[in-house]
């Protein structure tokens, strides 16, 4: 292995993932990559250009126009640059998940982002988030995690994260899209979502963060200091 470390963390939407995999990075002093919201921005680049989110024909020929960068702001947020604008916050719109989810089910939209998600890695200890990080983006990462939960309960979480955020929406319209993304996003067959051999499987249904926090935590300084 090269000099740093990777930790890879995969699971469902609504897992928890990117909040614990942020909270262990602070703490670590890692760097943090939530790779769905790359995979989002290329959901909004294909949404702005008015091209459906199954047409791959039309998507794989969008990709060489477009440019994405990310930044870590003072708040350790990653923002996503997407030709020279900052779409963060438009990556979280509902509709986005179902183009990222869509549009992330096209090899030509994996290749090309696969490269960015490896240099990271290659050159910063991080905690990556993701669907097919310990399977595929980093197989040789030292930990690998699978984080999961009841549908019921990840949906739950993120409508209240929604709620908060402002976003108009309803429980029910955000356990149907959890559903939606969950077949999706395991039935696809280029990097379906599944546990990577060797990764730790985590379900946190009925834990505080707190709990999933600490848990994981030691989790990867065990594995960091053995
Ligand atoms: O984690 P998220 O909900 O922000 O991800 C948005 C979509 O991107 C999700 O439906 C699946 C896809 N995705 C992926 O296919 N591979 C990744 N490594 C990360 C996300």
């Amino acid at each position: 292995m090269g000099k740093y470390f990777s930790v890879a963390i995969d699971g469902p939407s609504g897992a928890g993932k990117s909040t614990l995999a942020k909270l262990c990075a602070e703490s670590l002093g890692f760097l943090y990559v939530d790779t769905g919201a790359i995979y989002r921005t290329v959901g909004v680049a294909v949404r702005n250009a008015g091209i459906g989110s199954k047409d791959e024909e039309r998507v794989s020929a969008l990709l060489p126009s477009i440019e994405i960068s990310m930044r870590h702001d003072e708040n350790g947020l990653q923002r996503m640059i997407l030709n020279g604008k900052d779409v963060t916050d438009e990556i979280r719109l509902p509709e986005i998940s179902i183009y990222a989810s869509d549009v992330s089910a096209m090899p030509s939209v994996r290749t090309f982002l696969l490269e960015m998600q490896r240099h990271l890695a290659e050159t910063n200890n991080v905690i990556m988030d993701g669907r097919d990080i310990g399977t595929v983006v980093l197989p040789d990462a030292e930990l690998k995690i699978f984080l999961t939960a009841a549908p019921e309960e990840r949906a739950q979480r993120r409508y209240e994260e929604l709620k908060l955020r402002g976003v108009n929406t309803t429980f029910d319209e955000v356990l149907r899209d959890i559903q939606y993304r969950d077949m999706n996003d395991s039935s696809r067959s280029t990097a379906p979502l599944r546990p990577a051999e060797g990764a730790i499987i985590l379900d946190t249904t009925g834990n505080t963060l707190e709990q999933s926090f600490k848990l994981i935590r030691s989790i990867i300084e065990e594995k960091m200091f053995r």
